[in-house]
């Protein structure tokens, strides 16, 4: 069963947001300088306690914006002679089985490891084992880890396709865009996607597993398939998150479809440029997972692993003991009631300029 922790957070995300462009520009431009085995503040002493986060890429809003703040500003709070040591992969599984070699010739006494590719993180938990060092698996399932925390993602999939249907009305023809093959999670949001399609009137087209999440290979899927279709037959896109819409709308666009024309187009993460299009009607959902839930709860795990304390009650999922959360859709009716309630992201966040009109219809300001 998934458990629930409450999802209220502190009034400190804008300033998340004020270094989500710092953390692209790593993501895009600085790779080594920012690939770099940075401290995060917290014991610098000889004798701290080693946690690593490694995370898995940038193009994703989230890991740079929110899972590694959240994560390291908790483990600070909770532990005085903790050292966080931080690592992104940029979606290279060699770079991150790097990382982690790294961490662990380093001293790191837990690994928090949101794998590049799930099924091929047996090494590298391997590796850590062999130096006694325990892994958590971090958003993406790995079956060797001793801990695992996530959200159910096979909600995830169903909330997103039973959204699309019935944006649709139940009928019409859709292209779905699922998420890297690599991921385990991908694989769970793609069936839940396809428990509420497959039996509904909405016929799929074709369908993508994009190699490596990237916004840029979405669009350039739909830019593709819109050579084999007419606009007019694409009347729904399944994107499995909030990147891959991006690319879908910016194909769609590009080919001369008008904003307020755009067919649904689902999508994941509530990134605020997600929340934005929705406001505007350019995106029909998206699926909010309280970050700060699942970062802060694997910091506690963490200090509490490296201070050999008990982690409390865990949940059992395919033979890892776990932590699930719930995620949440957000459509243009409750982005007030969720990510702006939950302090996600402020009004004026959201209510750029450009959306200020779209925001003052849907009752945001
Ligand atoms: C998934 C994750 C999503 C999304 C995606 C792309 O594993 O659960 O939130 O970020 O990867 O990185």
């Amino acid at each position: 069963m998934p458990s629930s922790l409450p999802t209220r957070l502190p009034a400190r995300f804008p300033t998340r947001l004020a270094t989500l462009g710092a953390a692209l520009l790593c993501g895009s431009l600085a790779l080594t300088a920012c690939g770099a085995n940075d401290d995060a503040g917290g014991d610098d002493g000889e004798d701290s306690k080693v946690i690593a986060l490694l995370l898995p890429e940038s193009k994703t809003t989230r890991y740079e914006a929110f899972d590694r703040p959240l994560f390291e500003e908790k483990v600070d709070e909770l532990c005085d002679d903790c050292k966080v040591l931080y690592y992104n992969a940029d979606q290279d599984e060699n770079k991150q089985s790097e990382q982690v070699d790294t961490a662990l010739s380093e001293g790191a006494a837990v690994l928090v490891l949101d794998p590049v590719n799930g099924e091929g993180a047996g090494g590298m938990v391997q590796s850590a084992e062999d130096l006694g060092t325990e892994v958590v698996a971090y958003d993406r399932f790995i079956a060797d880890a001793d801990y695992y925390i996530s959200f159910d993602n096979e909600t995830v999939g169903r909330m997103q396709g039973e959204a699309l249907v019935e944006a649709m009305g139940g009928k019409g023809s859709i292209l779905m865009l699922n998420g890297a093959p690599s991921d385990p999670n991908a694989a769970q949001f793609k069936a839940g996607a396809h428990s509420a399609i497959d039996d509904s009137g909405v016929k799929i087209l074709e369908e993508y597993d994009n190699p490596d999440w990237s916004p840029e290979n979405a669009q350039t899927f739909v830019t593709d398939m819109l050579n084999q279709y007419d606009v007019d037959e694409i009347q729904g896109v399944y994107a499995a998150n909030d990147g891959q819409a991006g690319g879908v709308v910016a194909a769609l666009t590009g080919a001369g479809v008008a904003a307020d024309e755009l067919p649904p187009v689902t999508g994941q993460d509530a990134e605020l440029a997600g929340i934005q299009r929705i406001v505007a009607g350019e995106q029909e959902m998206t699926i909010y997972k309280p970050i700060a839930v699942e970062a802060e709860k694997a910091a506690e795990l963490a200090v509490d692993l490296v201070n050999g304390d008990d982690v409390g009650e865990t949940t059992d999922f395919e033979g890892v003991p776990s932590f699930i959360f719930d995620p949440i859709v957000v459509t243009a009716d409750n982005v007030g009631d969720t990510v702006v309630a939950d302090e996600f992201y402020s009004v004026e966040d959201i209510c750029t300029d450009q959306y200020a009109e779209a925001c003052a219809e849907a009752g945001l300001q």
